[in-house]
């Protein structure tokens, strides 16, 4: 059997951390309203050396570092991102110049908004299957604070930038399990990122809604596509986009015995960086477990949500 599996995880985050106290002198809010609503404490803010790019490039080289893994030997680049900056060259084609990747390996940049990672966790895992690439690097990446509107307390309180990376390497055993992804039609429109200057906006109360009321069914169908039941799993890793969304999902999971990432209360919504982030600080503490199934699930933007579950 030819399948593929996690080898290293990687991040990077700007050193400048803004406090809900800080965001309290800027708009109409307080601690208290964003802790209690989002569970939110502080977020990560890109200053003028942190960009889309230069923070793919450092989460991927500190996910090849982890993996043990040489630049030269790596056969695909996928940067998922909402905030890439321009359509070209694109992030991946200058990540993969950066890091001194071979001429033959492929970069692709991907925008399935907050679901970007396990969309392109999947595509890799598709290419390693059949032979098109051995080892792949997956990188989510995105400056959320250079998009939003600064005066606007219900979206600017949410977001926060950062990277994550995982790198998948062809295995005998399939370790990812088969992606269970799809769309929402009615909530199409419920995030946008689009104008001049270009502004993120949400429909927040129908995309809560929708979380907390479909999205298990959607999480218990990647864990169902690996052949799994919910017991098997040891790890929820979710899209980070507020804790009053991963708690009831952890409940509806019956995860209350889980490892499960709760890194949206350092970090905020970081969309397509969130889980790779969270994972791969959990795993840069050792607080993740190892050998478990773990459960990725990520939606947002387009309306798109996907999930799988991967062993570590
Ligand atoms: N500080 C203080 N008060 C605020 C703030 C703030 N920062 N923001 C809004 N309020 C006020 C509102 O004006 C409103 O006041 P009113 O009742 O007098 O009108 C009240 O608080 C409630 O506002 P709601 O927007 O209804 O608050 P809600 O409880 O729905 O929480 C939130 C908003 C946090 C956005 C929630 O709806 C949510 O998390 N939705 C899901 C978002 C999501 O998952 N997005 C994922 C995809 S997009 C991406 O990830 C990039």
């Amino acid at each position: 059997l030819r399948g593929s599996r996690i080898l290293g995880f990687g991040h990077h985050q700007p050193s400048r951390v803004l406090t809900n106290d800080e965001l309290s002198t800027l708009v109409d809010t307080n601690d208290e309203w964003i802790r209690t609503r989002t569970g939110i404490e502080t977020r990560h803010i890109a200053g003028p050396e942190d960009t889309v790019t230069s923070m793919a490039i450092e989460a991927a080289r500190n996910a090849l570092t982890d993996a043990g893994v040489a630049p030269s030997d790596v056969g695909m680049v996928i940067v998922a991102s909402t905030t890439h900056r321009d359509r070209a060259p694109y992030t991946a084609g200058r990540v993969a110049a950066a890091l001194g990747l071979s001429p033959s390996a492929a970069p692709i940049d991907i925008n399935t908004a907050c679901s970007g990672f396990e969309y392109g966790v999947a595509l890799a895992d598709q290419a390693i299957r059949v032979g098109s690439s051995d080892i792949a690097v997956v990188v989510g990446s995105e400056v959320l604070s250079g998009i939003v509107d600064w005066t606007d307390r219900s979206t600017c309180v949410l977001v926060g930038d950062g990277a994550g990376a995982a790198v998948l390497g062809v295995s005998d055993t399939a370790q990812i399990g088969p992606v269970s992804w799809g769309s929402v039609p009615h909530l199409e429109e419920a995030v946008l990122v689009s104008g001049d200057p270009e502004r993120f906006s949400q429909e927040g109360r129908s995309i809560y809604r929708w979380a907390i009321t479909e999205a298990a069914d959607h999480a218990r169908a990647a864990v169902a596509a690996a052949g799994l039941t919910l017991d098997d799993i040891g790890v929820f890793a979710f899209h980070q986009a507020n804790l009053r969304i991963i708690e009831p999902l952890v409940a509806a999971l019956g995860g209350e015995s889980k490892f499960v990432v709760r890194d949206v209360i350092e970090s905020g919504n970081t969309s397509a960086a969130s889980v790779p982030l969270g994972l791969s600080k959990a795993w840069a503490r050792g607080d993740l477990p190892e050998g478990v199934p773990t459960l990725l699930f990520g939606f947002g933007g387009g309306f798109a949500h996907a999930g799988q579950v991967v062993t570590t």
